[in-house]
């Protein structure tokens, strides 16, 4: 770990332009926090900083019983690192079952023990694999997910559509694939940009630069804390941006028998509805439901 400053030069954005759907809360700890370099695990830091399941399940059992008219049973998380997600789906109801795909065993194994072995007799209803997220699954899901732009991994658009033509096929009757992307006028350029977390810890969101010709960029997550240590490179990811339009499209050409997005609600950040027209802004978030 290397705690001394980037020299970078930056460009300071506003939160709006963090990929996250974190709530910005305001930070109300005052006691001295309990986060220093030298100790901090950094999928706690990022569980805290980046993610909320509980709003995440709610949204996709929504959408699936807006959809359907029933509940959704079964749940795929693609690229599902510490599992998170699994772990809410399974707590939200004795019937529900939940299978994850990860390659790497590190947040895999983090995940087993902080986030599936603590939920006692449900835990039985998760499944994890150590395996591709274009593997064949377990059981047919009613909603299979890719959350936090995973997928911007596949930057060949014939191994991104081979993954969503695999995601059609797995899904259970009346089933939903959906993913998450991020776009606007802001999200193209170089970047960094530093949310205060709750928990009492700062976020860092390093954005590097965007190349137009092949849509590669490359993304870090840094921490600092209170006491001035630094957590740097905490997470880094090589990506291709993909558009919204590109993605709905493939979505069709995959078999999805209809494709919508949804954006937050101006009202309430948690809230993502139906909106098939989007609004240019700085920095958006969306997500594409495909239906199969
Ligand atoms: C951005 S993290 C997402 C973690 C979590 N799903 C979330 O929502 O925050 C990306 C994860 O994808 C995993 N990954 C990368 N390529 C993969 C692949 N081909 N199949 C399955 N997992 C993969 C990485 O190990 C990493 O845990």
């Amino acid at each position: 770990m290397n705690s001394s400053e980037d020299t970078t030069a930056i460009q300071e954005l506003s939160s709006e332009a963090v990929p996250s759907k974190k709530d910005k809360r305001p930070n109300r700890k005052k006691e001295k926090s309990k986060y220093t370099a030298h100790t901090a695990d950094k999928y706690e830091l990022y569980q805290h900083a980046v993610q909320s399941p509980e709003t995440d399940i709610d949204f996709l059992q929504r959408v699936y019983r807006e959809i359907n008219e029933k509940e959704a049973k079964h749940f795929r998380e693609d690229f599902c690192g510490t599992a998170i997600l699994c772990a809410t789906w399974v707590k939200s109801a004795k019937d529900r079952t939940a299978e994850g795909y990860d390659l790497d065993p590190e947040p895999v194994d983090w995940g087993k023990e902080k986030n599936i072995a603590p939920l006692g007799d449900a835990a039985e209803r998760v499944k994890i694999f150590l395996d591709d997220a274009r593997a064949e699954g377990d059981r047919a899901p009613d909603v299979r997910i890719a959350q936090n732009f995973s997928y911007w991994i596949f930057k060949e658009r014939a191994v991104l559509l081979d993954y969503f033509k695999k995601a059609h096929e797995s899904l259970a009757d009346d089933g939903i694939f959906v993913i998450d992307l991020w776009g606007g006028s802001e999200t193209q350029d170089k970047m960094r940009e530093k949310r205060k977390v709750e928990e009492g810890f700062t976020y860092i969101w390093d954005q590097g630069e965007y190349f137009p010709a092949s849509g590669d960029f490359t993304c870090k997550i840094h921490f600092k804390f209170k006491d001035g240590t630094k957590m740097k490179n905490a997470f880094v990811y090589e990506w291709r941006v993909w558009h919204l339009t590109e993605l709905k499209d493939m979505f069709l050409e995959a078999g999805f028998s209809q494709v919508d997005s949804y954006f937050e609600d101006d009202d309430n950040d948690d809230e993502y509805l139906l909106d098939n027209q989007g609004e240019h802004c700085a920095a958006w978030i969306s997500y594409l439901v495909g239906q199969k």
